[in-house]
């Protein structure tokens, strides 16, 4: 499929899309949220693919925010209805059943700190800055920053980034914890495919209980989410990868997955 502010681009079992809109710093529109969700609908029917790398165009941003052009002359149902959009698009983008990666390459404001929170490991470039300015602008965050943020980091630092509305380096937002590795520009892409394949080796059908199980497990009780890990656990039993790792290992060889 053609999209007008995005790019989708499969190599084996890994898809790299690239929010690409250059002239407003890849600012999400309504537009633009539509393409994602078909992207990620694209992504999610692909039983190839192992991992979803998500970055920005260009050299200076990942995404600045949603648009604020779109925005300021809003009634207060188009915004429930962006914030809706925004809200149903990220949570499908969590909901991957694949590990999602951002590869923060630059300012990731707003709604592209939030596109960045919505994926399971986040990596970013010497240049990155990170913020939810969104009180600067008489708004508060719009697409689960409030929520996804506070869950990262912790409640108090989460209140300082968005009371201030103060924009982070990218060592500041490691140390937070908001950030797992820094890199230089260069070295941003290649680390994060890196990841990528690393993860695309292991057993498919693991690694996507896995992620099931971290994610449902986080909103929940240590009772439920250990129970839903033993489920998980046990439901792999029933899988042919399963029999193949522990074979493989047996037999001292590398594992040949199917993803079944
Ligand atoms: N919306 C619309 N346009 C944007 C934009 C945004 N979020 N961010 C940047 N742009 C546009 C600028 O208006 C400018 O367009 P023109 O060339 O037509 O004037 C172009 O991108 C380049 O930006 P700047 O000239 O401003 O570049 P800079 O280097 O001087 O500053 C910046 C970069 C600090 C990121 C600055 O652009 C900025 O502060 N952007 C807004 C960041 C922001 O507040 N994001 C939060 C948005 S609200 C939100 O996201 C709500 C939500 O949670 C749903």
């Amino acid at each position: 499929m053609a999209y007008e502010n995005l790019r989708l681009d499969f190599e084996g079992p890994l898809a790299t899309l690239t929010i690409d809109r250059p002239k407003a710093l890849n600012a999400l529109t309504t537009p633009s949220l539509r393409e994602l969700e078909a992207a990620l609908r694209e992504v999610a029917k692909n039983k190839d693919l192992r991992c979803l790398i998500v970055t920005g165009a260009g050299e200076k941003a990942f995404v600045a925010g949603a648009d604020i052009t779109e925005m300021a002359g809003y009634t207060t149902c188009e915004a429930r209805d962006f914030a809706g959009l925004g809200h149903r698009v990220l949570a499908m983008l969590e909901a991957l059943s694949i590990p999602t990666v951002a590869a923060v390459n630059g300012f990731a404001l707003g709604g592209g700190c939030e596109l960045a929170l919505a994926c399971d490991l986040i990596y970013a470039s010497e240049k990155a800055k990170f913020g939810l300015p969104e009180v600067g602008l008489g708004l508060i965050p719009g697409f689960g920053g409030t929520q996804r943020l506070a869950r990262l980091v912790g409640r108090a630092r989460a209140m300082e980034l968005i009371f201030t509305a103060d924009k982070i380096d990218a060592a500041k937002a490691r140390e937070v914890g908001l950030v797992l590795e820094v890199l230089s520009a260069e070295k941003l892409l290649p680390h994060c495919r890196a990841v990528a394949e690393k993860i695309a080796r292991n057993g498919p059908v693991a690694v996507t209980q896995a992620k099931r199980s971290v994610l449902f497990g986080a909103d929940a009780d240590l009772r439920t989410g250990s129970e839903l890990e033993r489920q998980s656990f046990a439901m792999l039993f029933g899988t042919e990868d399963q029999v193949e790792g522990c074979k493989a290992f047996v037999e001292k060889r590398a594992p040949s997955f199917k993803g079944r």
